[in-house]
């Protein structure tokens, strides 16, 4: 019998919708535009480029082909401008709401950029898509959101302070969902994303997470700083679970609509876990390092340790089928030493890392 996802799937082949994806050049909207496309859906783009890229578009072009490329509609524009939500909503059925400024080292170094991005653009966006009277609203949420709650799992009704600027607005995008459900019956759902990674993560720049900047860091041979005693835990989520729910909450239930749900996987991996796992993925590719981490001190902002319980979105929502952990770290692997590897042919790393990257590929 067919799972729900895949139920949806099918029905959403044989009906084709329309579908903004905001923030479509980054790491999650990419990913969401690639499956979409395969789905046969019609989507449009909202992007900025302010931490998105072109190449991220170009490679799912090259993925899907031209023939569903066609049914893609990109608007370059910015949610803090209306007329740009307004203009990208057009025609639109369902919205992904993924643009916004991440990392919480950004938002403490600059919570004003943060605030105007995450807040007021959502705030945007969220008026213009109930102005157009979409069938549906999910939009990134963030599990920054439990702040300094001490209990693990972390359950969606039991936050505590937030710890971050970042975290502020994402809660704060809850709000107004929750009030926009009471005050004009739309119905936003807000999904918590916990750590994600896979391909077209960014490795490069300040902000980086922790997965593509240890993966990059390793291929070179850097060494790699570990922000406290490495005890630090993470419940890390591999795209494909990221893109399942989704489309799985696009599509749900009228009652499972306007709600949060956690999405990651219900494990625990340690920063020290982390690394080892890396290194062995990479060590699978041919590529060796025998340098230690070092630890250094703990980051402001961030929360001790993550832990989704996910029962809710599996209830409401259907979530099934994660991809665990280590099977998303093999998954990813392959893209990121291909990436490198381009990357070194226009700035040169190592010879060696070089060509152990490559013969990895
Ligand atoms: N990656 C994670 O682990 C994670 C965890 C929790 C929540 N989230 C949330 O998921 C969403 C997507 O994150 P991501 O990891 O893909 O990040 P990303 O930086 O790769 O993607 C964000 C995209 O939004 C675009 N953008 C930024 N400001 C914009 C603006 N003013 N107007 C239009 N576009 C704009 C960027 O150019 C980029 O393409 C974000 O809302 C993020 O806060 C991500």
């Amino acid at each position: 019998m067919p799972d729900r996802y895949e139920s949806v799937c099918e029905a959403l082949r044989a009906h084709p919708q329309t579908w903004l994806i905001t923030g479509v050049a980054g790491f999650i909207g990419s990913n969401l535009l690639e499956a979409l496309l395969s789905l046969d859906q019609h989507v449009v783009g909202l992007d900025n480029f302010a931490t998105g890229h072109q190449r991220n578009l170009d490679e799912v072009r090259g993925i899907v082909g031209d023939k569903q490329w066609r049914r893609f509609r990109f608007i370059e524009g910015d949610i803090r401008n209306m007329d740009d939500c307004r203009a990208a909503l057009h025609g639109v059925d369902h919205v992904l709401h993924e643009a916004a400024l991440g990392s919480v080292p950004r938002s403490v170094r600059d919570p004003i950029a943060t605030h105007d991005v995450n807040l007021s653009g959502f705030l945007n966006i969220l008026c213009a898509a109930r102005d157009a009277k979409v069938q549906s609203f999910t939009y990134a949420a963030s599990s920054s959101t439990y702040g300094d709650h001490p209990g693990l799992p972390k359950v969606e009704d039991r936050i505590g302070q937030p710890l971050s600027p970042y975290a502020v607005t994402k809660y704060a995008n809850e709000l107004y969902a929750s009030v926009f459900a009471r005050a004009y019956d739309f119905h936003a759902t807000g999904l918590r994303y916990f750590n994600v990674f896979g391909k077209r993560q960014d490795p490069e720049g300040a902000y980086a997470a922790v997965i593509p900047k240890w993966t990059a860091a390793l291929i070179e041979d850097e060494t790699i700083t570990i922000n406290g005693d490495g005890e630090t835990s993470r419940d890390f989520c591999f795209i494909d679970n990221v893109v399942q729910v989704n489309i799985l909450a696009a599509k749900a239930a009228q009652e499972a609509r306007g709600q949060v749900y956690n999405v990651a996987v219900g494990d625990r991996t340690t920063l020290r876990q982390l690394y080892e796992e890396l290194k062995r993925a990479l060590a699978r590719h041919g590529i060796e390092s025998r340098r230690d981490a070092v630890y250094g001190p703990f980051r402001a902002g961030d929360v001790r340790h993550s832990q989704a319980d996910v029962s809710k979105a599996e209830q409401l929502l259907g979530y099934g089928r994660k991809v665990v952990f280590a099977d998303g770290i093999e998954k990813a692997m392959p893209w990121y030493i291909r990436f490198l590897s381009e990357q070194a042919d226009r700035e040169p790393i190592s010879a060696s890392a070089l060509s152990a990257a490559r013969s990895g590929t």
